[in-house]
């Protein structure tokens, strides 16, 4: 057996699942470094939960190889288990309990003496903001109280290996900022995440690395500078008032920004994908299609989505085929 704190977090290869017709993950090779927050981002049904449900040893892959630490998932499920936690699976919060007495509960199950658990509960819920609510039923806790309490709860034991699944799915923005201090904090005293989410911002916010994965398959990985950059950096969308001059406003666009102009299904409507710096260069088009008598009646710029980002890539992979 290899040396611990030398390999890798999570390592797969060729990982599958299968679930009757459905090829749920197809064929998976991810890398996590030790150490660090490894986002798995991609829309429902990608087949993230089902990875992570392999990895954390509660689902059997139906081929391919995934370690832990080291630690084949199939071969050596215990070992794996010792290293790792999931986020509402493992550390199950009890909706009649209060705060105090969930994680008193489950500091006992992973055999902490009284003393200690009552000591550590306190020490979680000041951790987590949740002092004040300590003496309160969880049913009664928002939804972003209600994550903080079970993220608390899966690292009482401070695991090597911390898997979050969309942990801030459904919060407001306030809450979702607690959640990601939270797990930088978390990272901080050397836990590894794997962290799933829907969201770019996300991923953005916290992981350093980032695999892509649509239906089973991951269709990009790379640092967040290499995921960006091969998207663009924002898109410029521009609605004019006349259809006839889609064609100059076109030709302008790519001559102005230098970027690839899709030309949308609504006939009034084109979209570039910018490069640079966006804004100076969204406010440079503008004032272009102005000056040659091009009428625009909506003008949006954005981030890129992550639809866009599915679409930028999916095209790549098309267009390398
Ligand atoms: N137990 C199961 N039985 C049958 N099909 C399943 C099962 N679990 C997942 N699937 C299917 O496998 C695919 C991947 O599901 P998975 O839950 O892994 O996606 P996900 O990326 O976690 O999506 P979401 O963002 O919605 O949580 C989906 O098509 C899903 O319907
Ligand atoms: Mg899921």
């Amino acid at each position: 057996m290899r040396e611990e704190n030398t390999v890798n977090a999570i390592e797969t290869s060729g990982l599958v699942k299968i679930f009757g017709d459905t090829r749920a993950v197809d064929g998976v090779d991810l890398t996590v470094p030790a150490g660090t927050v490894y986002g798995l981002l991609g829309p429902n049904g990608a087949g993230k939960t089902t990875t992570v449900r392999m990895l954390a040893t509660l689902l059997r892959p139906d081929d391919g190889e995934a370690r832990v630490f080291g630690h084949d998932v199939r071969a050596d499920p215990n070992a794996v288990r010792e290293l790792v936690s999931l986020t509402g699976q493992y550390a199950s919060v009890d909706e009649d309990l209060t705060g105090t007495e969930n994680l008193v509960l489950l500091s006992r199950l992973i055999g902490y003496s009284r003393p200690r658990a009552r000591e550590r509960a306190a020490q979680m819920l000041e951790a987590f903001g949740l002092t004040e609510a300590a003496g309160k039923q969880v049913k009664h806790y928002s939804g972003g109280m209600r994550r903080r309490l079970d993220i608390a709860a899966s690292i009482l034991n401070t695991p090597r290996l911390l898997f979050l699944d969309e942990p801030t799915t459904g919060l407001d923005p306030r809450s979702r900022n607690q959640v990601w201090d939270i797990v930088r904090a978390v990272v901080s005293h050397g836990t590894t995440v794997l962290l799933t989410t829907q969201y770019l911002d996300e991923a953005d916010q916290l992981a350093s690395r980032i695999a892509v994965i649509d239906r089973g398959k991951v269709i990009a990985e790379g640092t967040k500078g290499e995921l960006k950059a091969s998207v663009g950096e924002g898109a410029v969308h521009v609605r004019l008032r006349d259809a006839d001059r889609r064609s100059d406003a076109r030709a302008l666009l790519v001559r102005v920004l230098d970027a690839e102009v899709l030309l949308d299904a609504d006939p009034l409507a084109l979209t570039a994908r910018l490069t640079g710096r966006a804004t100076e260069q969204a406010a440079e088009a503008l004032a272009q299609l102005a000056r040659e008598g091009i009428t625009v009646d909506n003008f949006s710029l954005g981030q890129p989505s992550l639809d866009e980002v599915f679409l930028a890539l999916t095209d790549k992979k098309e267009a390398a085929a």
